[in-house]
């Protein structure tokens, strides 16, 4: 599970945050969370060095190129160089407000994949997409274009976000468990048709105004793996707090799984 920082923190902030969550976290003891934050790309390089390791650090977006005339972007080749772990790609701020393309993704996802990065691919559908019950058809087209030419042995470093568009943000509204669960269940479908022998096991996360209220209840669904979270994350404090309510809905799974 992880947080978007957005355009939120500067440097500073940024490794003050990663500080206090490392000594947060590294309290909690469990060496299978898959802890991330993603930070603006002013703070990244810095952002790597104050994790340790310990929380994986990702970029929030990334040109596909390796260089050229590309005023204004940033390429796999630099965010490799300072040690970055995973690509944030198609989050719907820049699908909708920046223009982006399930062709676009597709580039991007080929370039995070060729470099070795952790693509973290966000899909989902629009309020109008869900007035018009076209929400299954809306996340098939988004990963049957933005994963085209995937080959199923990179399907295996693949991480999904579900993240309806109407849920995200301050005048979001965060989906029902059973409404995420089912969106969830379709792109699992989607994914295992893609690549029938990893497709099951690509993690789905749900993203869209998670909080302390909601991320029990989310995380309870059989088909969330993980959570993606905006504002409830930016402070140290009420991340930890989520992330224990993860802990212990995922170790009841697991327990789950193993009868
Ligand atoms: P939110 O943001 O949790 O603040 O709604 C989620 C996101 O944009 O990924």
């Amino acid at each position: 599970m992880g947080t978007n920082l957005k355009m939120y923190k500067n440097n500073q902030e940024t490794v003050s945050y990663l500080k206090e969550l490392k000594e947060k976290v590294a309290a909690f003891r469990c060496p299978e969370l898959e802890l991330f934050v993603i930070p603006s790309f002013t703070a990244l390089a810095e952002a790597v060095k104050a994790a340790e390791g310990a929380i994986k650090i990702g970029a929030q977006n990334m040109y596909w190129e390796d260089a050229g005339e590309y005023t204004g972007e940033i390429s796999p080749k630099m965010l490799k160089a300072i040690g970055v772990d995973l690509i944030e790609i198609g989050h719907s701020e820049r699908r909708h407000k920046f223009g982006e393309s399930n062709f676009d993704v597709n580039r991007k996802v080929l370039a995070a994949l060729r470099y070795g990065f952790t693509p973290l691919i966000c899909v989902g559908e629009t309020a109008a997409d869900k007035e018009y019950r076209i929400t299954n058809e809306c996340l098939r087209e988004q990963l049957k274009i933005g994963l085209y030419g995937v080959t199923g042995d990179q399907a295996r470093r693949l991480w999904i976000a579900y993240e309806p568009v109407w849920a995200i943000g301050v005048a979001g509204k965060p989906a029902t468990p059973e409404y995420a669960d089912r969106s969830h269940q379709v792109i699992k479908e989607t994914l295992a048709e893609l690549f029938p022998d990893c497709g099951q096991e690509i993690p789905v996360l749900y993203g869209g105004s998670v909080n302390s209220q909601n991320a029990t209840g989310l995380m309870e669904q059989p088909a969330i793996d993980g959570l993606f979270i905006g504002r409830a994350a930016w402070e140290a404090d009420s991340f930890a707090a989520i992330i224990k309510q993860v802990l212990a809905v995922a170790q009841k799974k697991s327990e789950l799984t193993l009868l």
